[in-house]
Parts: C-alpha cells; sequence; structure tokens
C-alpha cells in the first residue's frame, strides 16, 4: 500500500525512483556505446535490489570494498570485484570462502598481499583473478613504479591458483569541475599508457585495465586503454557530484527527508538532521565549498553546522522563512556516507512512498562473540 511521504517520521533518506532508474539508464547506455565494461562499486547503495538493477541494465559484474559487501552481493552476482588489499589471513580466507559459482578477482599491491590471498585460494582450493593496482595521481593505494607493478604481477602468475587479470587504478584525484579535468586526465592517461607498454614489453599484457569513478565518468572514454570501469555514486548523485558539474541537481536521486524543529534563532532553522543522518562530509573538489548538505529546491540554502540530531540551516542568503513541523529535503554532501548510516532507503514517486530496500550490505557482517 502507497503510503504519503507525509506520514514518514524524519529524519529518513528517501530515494526518487524516476531519477534512479535515470541515472542508471544513462550510465548503462554510456557503456554500451563506448565499448566499456560497466563494473559498478557497490559500496554506495549496498542493496541487492539496486545491484540486481545493475545487472539487468548489462553490469558486467559488481564492485565492492569490503568482504561483507561481496558476501551480501554474491547472493545476486556472479562475478565480484573487490577493489581493496586483501591484506591479513582473516580477510583474505573470507573472501576465499565465497561461493564457487562467484569468479572473484581482487586488487592488490603488495606482495604481503599476494601471499595472503594465494594461500586462501589455495586452501579453498580455487582460481582468483588479481588486478595490481597502480596509482596514477591519488596516493593512496596502488604501485608508483610500473617496474615493481610488473615484478608484483609475475608474483602472481608464480602463485597459482591466482591469475595475473589486469591492472586497476583509482582517479581518485579527479574532484575538479567537469570542464576543468582534461589537464589531470591527460597526465593520468599518459602515465597509464607508459604503463601499458611497459606491461606488453614484459609480456605481461592486462586484459582488464580497470579504472574510473563518478567524477570522470562521462570522461571515461578519453582515457585510452580504459576497459572496465567502477562508478559507485551516480545512482543517487549528492550535493559534490553536481556541484562539479558531473550530474545536473534534477539528477541527485536520495535526499534526506527532514523537520523543521526550531525557529526560535533568527537568522538560521533548526532541522532534525544532524551528523547521525547526514555525516560531517566536506565538499570535494569546489571552492567555496560551505556546508554539510543542501536543499533540493533551494540549493543556496545550506546545512552550515550540526549537532548529532541538529542541522542548522543558514537563512542568511534567502528571504525564505520556514514554519516549524515544516519538511525540507536535504541534498547531502557525501551519498554514500549517508546510506551507510541507515537500515533501509524509502522508494518515492511524487509524494508517495511505492517502495522500501534494506541497505543489506551495511556493517561488517560479523557477530564478536561475548
Ligand atoms: C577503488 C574504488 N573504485 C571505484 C570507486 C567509485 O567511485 P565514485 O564514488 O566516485 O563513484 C571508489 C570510491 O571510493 C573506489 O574507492
Amino acid at each position: 500500500m502507497p503510503l504519503p511521504t507525509a506520514e514518514l517520521e524524519t529524519p529518513i533518506p528517501i530515494v526518487d525512483l524516476d531519477r534512479l532508474a535515470r541515472n542508471l539508464d544513462r550510465a548503462a547506455s554510456y557503456a554500451a556505446s563506448h565499448h566499456l565494461s560497466l563494473r559498478p562499486h557497490i559500496k554506495t547503495h549496498k542493496s541487492p535490489r539496486i545491484a540486481e538493477e545493475q545487472l539487468r541494465r548489462g553490469a558486467v559484474g559488481l564492485t565492492c570494498a569490503t568482504p561483507f559487501e561481496a558476501e551480501v552481493m554474491s547472493t545476486v552476482c556472479d562475478d565480484i570485484l573487490v577493489a581493496y588489499p586483501p591484506v591479513g589471513q582473516v580477510r583474505a580466507h573470507r573472501l576465499a570462502r565465497l561461493p564457487e559459482r562467484t569468479a572473484l578477482t581482487v586488487a592488490l599491491d603488495s606482495l604481503t598481499a599476494v601471499d595472503d590471498l594465494a594461500a586462501a585460494a589455495r586452501v579453498a582450493d580455487r582460481p582468483i583473478h588479481v588486478y595490481v593496482e597502480l596509482d596514477l595521481g591519488m596516493h593512496r593505494v596502488g604501485l608508483p613504479r610500473v617496474d615493481d607493478a610488473i615484478a608484483l604481477a609475475r608474483a602472481v602468475r608464480d602463485r597459482p591458483p591466482l591469475d595475473f587479470a589486469g591492472i586497476a587504478f583509482y582517479p581518485g584525484h579527479v574532484r575538479d569541475p567537469v570542464d576543468q579535468q582534461s589537464p589531470k586526465l591527460e597526465a593520468l592517461a599518459q602515465a597509464l599508457g607508459h604503463a601499458l607498454d611497459a606491461f606488453d614489453r614484459a609480456g605481461l599484457r592486462p586484459r582488464v585495465v580497470s579504472g574510473g569513478s563518478t567524477p570522470t565518468l562521462w570522461q571515461t572514454h578519453e582515457i585510452a586503454g580504459v576497459t572496465e570501469f567502477r562508478p559507485g555514486t551516480y545512482v543517487y548523485n549528492d550535493r559534490t557530484t553536481a556541484a562539479i558539474g558531473a550530474c545536473g541537481w534534477d539528477e541527485c536521486a536520495l535526499t534526506v527527508l527532514a523537520t523543521v524543529v526550531s525557529t526560535a534563532v533568527p537568522g538560521q532553522a533548526v532541522i532534525d538532521a544532524g551528523t547521525k543522518a547526514l555525516g560531517r562530509e566536506p565538499m570535494r573538489g569546489v571552492d567555496p565549498g560551505e556546508g554539510f548538505g543542501c536543499l533540493l529546491d533551494r540549493p543556496d540554502v545550506v546545512v552550515k553546522s550540526m549537532s548529532e540530531e541538529h542541522g542548522i540551516l543558514d537563512l542568511s542568503s534567502t528571504s525564505w522563512r520556514p514554519e516549524v513541523g515544516e519538511r525540507v529535503r536535504v541534498i547531502p554532501n557525501h551519498v554514500c556516507i549517508v546510506v551507510h548510516l541507515n537500515d533501509a532507503i524509502a522508494g518515492v514517486r511524487g509524494d508517495m512512498v511505492e517502495t522500501s530496500w534494506p541497505v543489506a550490505a551495511r556493517g561488517r557482517g560479523y557477530r564478536l562473540e561475548t
């Protein structure tokens, strides 16, 4: 039975189902038109329901960060990349225990990770495919030197049942407005080209070159050599993505529905969405990047500060004066964090809640015995 959104208790994340479908369609058709394999990162939605929608639209598989995400997604997908170093016996063995029908690929950048994963693969008696991770400018994980990456690929090749399948990188340093990304993307493409030439000369041509993000989503085809891309945020989008022009404001599918609980202090209004609903996420890549979210209908009104259960709307740049009890929809700065703070998401069309789905891969999925 559809429920009016007016009857929802706030704060609550709600997703505009039409916008979600358009976001999924647009990325799928971009991938198809550029002959790129789309392997979306599920860390944004953490929900098998959305993953199935991505696979139905042609995604070749899914990307996960944690063992629990991979376990949950293995219920709907038989081709999973864990784009996170599988360091430590516990993590490596947990990954190797994924269902046998799941083709498992893992991205890594150290011999320790190779050895942990090889040991787990042998115990589980299954092949595990490996992408060697390169640092192409983000300086987070990934080998900065191509020679080291080639040596690691050889180590993978020498440790069956591991299989050297390709190389991976994450362009997380490219968060500039879309029309200003060219210099960084050109440098990245050049570094990737050098790396691919060196791998070729070493007789280790990668079957897959996996990159991609939401800020660079629509430019992926300009990075020669990339065969697979892994955007995550694009399903819901957020204020950061819209502010840099990687999506339109009307493509922000997830908002936090909140209620104005106080207007007592002049020049501001207080809503019931604070850090426990929005996270304390800064804007990235835009200047000035003030506040922790903005209103869907009034992007100039931002959440200027927060306590755990209070968000303070700055009314200094607007003549709008909300009433206590009025409801607003907040576009969060970073949607992935908001999703992860919640057990379930409400799917809405207009003013009606049509459906809901659990954030099933939230948390770590283990229980400590006490
Ligand atoms: C390794 C990796 N790949 C892909 C993504 C998806 O990027 P985005 O959130 O920009 O869509 C992330 C995001 O953190 C990531 O860490």
